[in-house]
């Protein structure tokens, strides 16, 4: 290692400058992006689960068209996510071994069970919203592959985003039952999707070295507040409420005051003891296993063809 090219990329970061694949890094910048990419592109296919329950019983067949898109776009996502990743040298292969295995994280939002229709629109008003608030300011991270990924991801989210909210829309015009099902679900998902950004400022290990190095752009608890301030009046126009007594807009600070979501919960279920975390890994395990052949006869194809363009 070279104070030089140490000094050098400092100087691109602190510009606001892009680090590319093949320029020099520090070893733990490189770490902290595939673990944080990795996670994220993890996320973006377990994410296709708790949807993915909803596509056979959509109520219509337009409802089904836009669920199908949607949870598509987030194999997608994963799909440019897991590309990023290779480019700092991790394989594919690998991490979705360490992510069968529980030796990587996804969001642990994805941990929690899809009990009503309500939930879709719910998830992409609540839990797509918070995504594209903690994603937004990731446009600007210091790593190219990383930031560029990010920006078709975000308007694919905002799309995913609307859709939830114009299900909810719909669900609230209907027959009291329906405004019945929104609500319950807002109430189950609400505190799930604040905890989506992570611990506390001031329990958090990597925020502030990936501050530092313009991975992040802004920390967890800054996303946290935003997404709250965002979503009150939303929750107003919708005509549903949130399941916090302390949430109340503070003049002084211009911002929503609101209760402390229940971090130990957030930690049970990181560690793997969610309600659906086993469910999760299980069928996730299941689809790598069933494409066994197709990665096996995809290999055997390319090598033939290798084979023949050399002879
Ligand atoms: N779910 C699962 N793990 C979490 C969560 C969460 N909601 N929040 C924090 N963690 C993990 C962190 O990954 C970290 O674990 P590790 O050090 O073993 O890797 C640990 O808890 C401590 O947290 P932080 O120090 O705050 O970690 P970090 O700086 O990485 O911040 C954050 C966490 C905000 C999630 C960040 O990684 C990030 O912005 N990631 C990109 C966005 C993303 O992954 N979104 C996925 C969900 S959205 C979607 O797919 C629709």
């Amino acid at each position: 290692e070279s104070p030089e090219l140490e000094a050098e990329f400092t100087a691109t970061v602190t510009a606001d400058g892009r680090i590319e694949p093949r320029d020099w890094m520090p070893d733990a910048y490189r770490a902290t992006l595939i673990r944080q990419i990795a996670q994220h592109a993890h996320s973006e296919i377990i994410g296709m689960q708790p949807e993915g329950n909803w596509i056979s019983r959509a109520p219509s067949l337009r409802r089904k068209a836009i669920l199908l898109a949607k949870v598509q776009d987030e194999a997608g996502h994963g799909l440019y996510l897991y590309a990023a990743a290779a480019t700092l040298g991790a394989d594919r292969t690998d991490l979705t071994e360490k992510l069968i295995s529980g030796r990587q994280k996804y969001s642990s939002i994805f941990n929690y069970p899809t009990l009503t229709f309500a939930d879709v629109g719910v998830i992409g008003w609540l839990v797509d919203g918070a995504a594209i608030c903690n994603q937004v300011p990731l446009c600007r991270t210091s790593y190219g592959p990383y930031a560029r990924a990010m920006i078709r991801v975000c308007k694919e989210e905002s799309f995913h985003q609307r859709q939830g909210y114009e299900l909810l829309m719909t669900m609230m015009r209907g027959s009291d039952n329906q405004r019945r099902m929104v609500q319950e679900s807002v109430d189950r998902w609400w505190w799930p999707s604040l905890m989506m950004f992570g611990p506390p400022d001031d329990s958090s290990p990597n925020t502030e070295r990936s501050m530092a190095w313009r991975i992040k752009r802004h920390t967890n608890d800054e996303l946290r507040q935003k997404f709250v301030d965002m979503s009150v009046p939303q929750a107003e126009a919708l005509g549903v409420t949130f399941p916090d007594p302390e949430l109340r807009w503070n003049e002084e600070r211009g911002q929503h005051d609101f209760g402390t979501p229940d971090f130990a919960e957030l930690m049970r279920v990181v560690k793997g003891n969610g309600p659906c975390n086993a469910e999760r890994i299980e069928h996730r395990r299941r689809a790598h296993e069933d494409g066994d052949w197709v990665r096996e006869a995809a290999a055997a194809y390319a090598a033939k063809r290798a084979a023949r363009a050399k002879g």
